[in-house]
């Protein structure tokens, strides 16, 4: 599952560009993933955390597809989004460069001695199975009118800017940013670690314009983790081990952009829970709203976690088993025209927040900022998220409990080739 041992990477540049947009990428990049699926559910075959061994344990940097995106998850996660403070060119590109090469190293365990000052933070990290995924956002291309770099006409249409949606409280620091950067790990240093060297390496060119760390509990286990609600979060996605299936809904095919091609749309939203509220309420009210029973994760009339779930089942008074306007009957690819998107969240957990209220008179109170850092990444943004999310923001039982309070869209470039740098060929041929 390591490529970085490998020191003639046997990928040849044109072979990989020529597989990144066919089916045979899919085909090729899925056996990849296969391994390290593998690899991992060998070790969620033991219960518990992983062994001190799994530490050690790396993914592959260089591919068809960037890492961090059908990794399976690991347990920590650190989100920058990030500004340019630059209108040269060069400057994005060395960038880009810097953060390849030291990303590369990394991920491979490796310390950053040759790119700059050493400060020796490293000593003591394992590689954790470190991913880092790199996003573009609309701000690369145009930002407050201007084509700082001349890549005004080389921005995809599927880079949109996403629409307003219905009771969404935008805190104005927490949205957008002209590039991404997350950093997962199956160890949270390492996660921010790695961000902190990035931005090290962009100083004075770049900086970070808001961040998020996450967390899935027990990520060591064969379970589906569960969110700070307590449902299993992450049962219906598209497989990772279906190359098909992943070509159709999250890897950008041949209608490019080109340095697209094998790359995917990262939608991120920093969705805030109402726990408070939440542990207030019976079980069974949750699990009405979900759509899923609690325990199990079953849908509502199956039986098992995965059975299919049953639209038209209904009890003996005539009602629905899964509501009309619970998250799972809003969410299903069946009432959204067949979309579906690879979801990836983390969990939050930021402390508490003050409130204070003008009425009733002077209640102030603290309230939990915790949540879910949704993320999820698709073909097309369009026809994935916007799709979805459009009826669910105005119908979902779930809303009463969530509010979203920042994130952005990215585009994701395809994967790297031992040699290049992220994002290369939106430069070369702009
Ligand atoms: C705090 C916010 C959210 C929570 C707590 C949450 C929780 C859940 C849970 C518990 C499930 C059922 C288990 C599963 O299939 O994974 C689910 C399914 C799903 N959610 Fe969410 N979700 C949230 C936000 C969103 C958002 C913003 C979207 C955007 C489109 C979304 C899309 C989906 C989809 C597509 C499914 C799968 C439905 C299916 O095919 O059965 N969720 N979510």
């Amino acid at each position: 599952m390591n490529e970085q041992d490998d020191p003639k990477p046997s990928l040849s540049r044109r072979g990989f560009l020529a597989r990144a947009c066919g089916f045979a990428a899919a085909l090729g990049a899925g056996f990849a993933v296969r391994g390290a699926t593998d690899a991992m559910a060998a070790l969620r075959e033991s219960a518990g955390p992983p062994p001190e061994g799994a530490r050690n344990m790396r993914e592959p940097f260089f591919g068809a597809h960037q890492g961090g995106i059908v990794t399976p998850q690991q347990g920590h996660s650190y989100f920058a989004a990030i500004d340019l403070d630059t209108t040269k060119r060069d400057d994005v590109t060395g960038i880009l460069r810097a953060w390849t090469a030291a990303s590369a190293k990394m991920a491979g365990g490796q310390t950053l001695d040759t790119l700059g000052p050493d400060s020796g933070d490293t000593v003591g990290l394992p590689p954790a199975r470190l991913t880092v995924t790199f996003g573009f956002g609309a701000g690369l291309f145009v930002k407050e009118g201007k084509d700082r770099f001349g890549l005004a006409s080389r921005r995809p249409e599927a880079l949109v800017d996403l629409p307003r949606f219905n009771g969404e409280q935008y805190v104005e620091a927490r949205i957008g940013g002209d590039l991404s950067v997350q950093a997962c790990a199956d160890d949270p240093q390492v996660a921010f670690h790695a961000v902190r060297q990035l931005a090290r390496l962009a100083e004075g060119v770049a900086q970070v314009r808001w961040a998020q760390t996450g967390f899935i509990p027990n990520f060591g286990a064969r379970e589906t983790p569960r969110n700070l609600m307590g449902f299993k979060d992450g049962t219906s996605n598209p497989s990772v081990d279906h190359p098909r299936e992943l070509a159709q809904f999250v890897w950008v095919g041949g209608e490019g952009p080109d340095w697209m091609c094998g790359g995917s749309y990262l939608v991120a939203r920093r969705v805030r829970m109402a726990l408070e509220h939440w542990d207030q309420t019976k079980v069974e009210i949750q699990e009405q709203t979900i759509g899923r029973r609690k325990q199990s994760g079953a849908p509502l009339g199956g039986r098992n976690e995965f059975d299919q779930p049953d639209l038209d089942a209904r009890d003996k008074d005539g009602k629905l088993l899964i509501p009309e306007n619970s998250h799972l009957r809003l969410a299903v690819a069946a009432n959204n025209d067949g979309a579906r998107i690879l979801r990836r969240p983390y969990s939050y957990n930021d402390g508490v927040n003050l409130v204070g209220e003008r009425w009733r008179p002077w209640q102030q109170e603290l309230e939990y900022d915790a949540g879910l850092f949704f993320v999820c990444y698709q073909r097309d943004p369009r026809t994935g998220f916007i799709k979805i999310f459009d009826r669910m923001s105005k119908q979902d039982l779930l809303n009463q409990f969530v509010t979203h309070t920042g994130g952005g869209l990215f585009a994701c470039p395809g994967g790297i080739a031992p040699g290049d740098f992220i994002g290369q060929r939106l430069f070369q041929t702009a």
